[in-house]
């Protein structure tokens, strides 16, 4: 018997998934990936009978120290550089991240860039605190931060670079150690910070994981890495970190809203510690890891067989494949082609600062189960074959 379809229903998640559509657009952990009674059995230990009341106090403003020693020593143990507990801040996940950044590291009106294509709600938050972007394009190496270097030898001086350096969402990529040398030589000389945005760094599926941003900061000042539980944990719990020089975290804990409301999240924070401290975290990464890389090689591998003309990077990391379409297809109009196939995507476009990418589709894997993603890959197929040969009857 084949297991029920993969689906979330109800007045909790943010989007719907019913038992009709792929969603292959879902860059969210699947129901099955959310470790419930690990945070259920943290929470006990926090909240139960015995627990200390002043859990529900205000909290530290950089959050609990025990819980950023916790982090710090995973983060040490799972990244290429050690990483200590006076370098981390608690947010509410990147989200909440990235608009105190655009608040503490740009002035009103001042540009700032993004990579092109981007994390597509990124966007958004730095245009709601009246920033400007202006789009730095990525490539199969990441961000050409040769591009960045002209933008900013003509004149322009932005507040702060946002990028993906580690399994960019959406094209899957890793900054190469030399353009990431160079950004941080940059910031250095026009006085910028370096935003990166690293959820998916601990969900490399090779033996080596990515070396982190702050790797390359040295010291320097320059770098802010943005960490969040959402991709290895649960979006729901609203909790992130950011891991930055002592001198950064410290403008951040000036920050009127964290003075007034004593850090963020710190009951949230104080369970996330529970499941840290027993090993169940780094367990629980290590179970992601293995079923992402699974799944990840499931839906590239159905792409090379059911298409085998488009040509597809493998994934090395993260949630995400970045297909790019036949010559003349649109993303848009394909996506209003899937849905009567019961299949939708991010079509490319969704993630563009500048860039025309009308010819590239988003694919997640983090969603749906293998055998989702092979019917997927086949309603994908049978979308394209009836738009680049309309009359021909559907392949069996
Ligand atoms: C690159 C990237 N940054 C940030 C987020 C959102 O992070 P959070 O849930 O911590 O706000 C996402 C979620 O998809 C993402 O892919």
């Amino acid at each position: 018997m084949s297991p029920p379809p993969t689906t979330q229903t109800g007045e909790l998640p943010q989007t719907p998934a019913g038992p009709e559509t792929l969603n292959l657009g879902l860059g969210q952990p699947s129901p099955s990936l959310l470790p419930l009674p690990l945070v259920h059995e943290a929470a006990m230990r926090r909240l139960g009978p015995g627990a200390d009341p002043l859990v529900l106090q205000y909290g530290s403003i950089h959050g609990p120290l025990s819980f950023r020693e916790g982090l710090a020593a995973l983060m040490s143990e799972r990244h290429r550089s050690a990483t200590r507990p006076e370098q981390l801040l608690v947010t509410g996940g990147i989200s909440s991240a990235l608009a105190f950044v655009s608040q503490l590291f740009a002035t009103p009106g001042q540009t700032v860039v993004c990579s092109d294509p981007t994390y597509f709600l990124a966007r958004g938050i730095f245009e709601s605190q009246g920033l400007p972007v202006v789009g730095v394009p990525v490539d199969e190496h990441g961000l050409q931060v040769e591009r960045l270097e002209q933008h900013l030898e003509d004149g322009l001086r932005p507040g702060f670079v946002y990028c993906m350096p580690s399994f960019h969402n959406p094209t899957g990529v890793e900054l190469a150690p030399a353009r990431a040398r160079r950004l941080v030589e940059l910031a250095e000389r026009y006085d910028f910070v370096v935003v990166a945005d690293e959820p998916y760094l601990m969900l490399g599926f090779g033996d080596a994981p990515p070396p982190c941003m702050m790797s390359y900061d040295e010291g320097r000042g320059r770098v802010l890495s943005l960490g969040s539980f959402s991709k290895i944990l649960g979006p729901g719990l609203r909790l992130g970190w950011v891991h930055a020089a002592d001198a950064l975290v410290e403008r951040f804990s000036l920050h009127g809203a964290l003075r007034s409301g004593g850090g963020l999240n710190p009951v949230i924070a104080s369970i996330v510690q529970g499941v840290i401290e027993t090993g169940a975290l780094g367990r629980h990464i290590d179970h992601l890891r293995e079923v992402l890389g699974r799944r990840s090689q499931v839906l590239w591998s159905a792409l090379r067989a059911e298409l085998p003309e488009l040509p597809v990077a493998e994934p090395r990391g993260g949630y995400f494949v970045w297909l790019p379409l036949p010559p003349g297809v649109d993303a848009t109009a394909l996506l209003e082609a899937a849905e009567p196939h019961g299949l939708r995507f991010t079509p490319g476009p969704r993630c563009a600062v500048e860039r025309d990418l009308s010819g590239f589709v988003r694919l997640s894997f983090a969603f749906y189960d293998e055998a989702e993603l092979r019917e997927g890959v086949r309603r994908l197929a049978t979308v394209l074959r009836e738009t680049t040969q309309p009359g021909r009857p559907p392949a069996r």
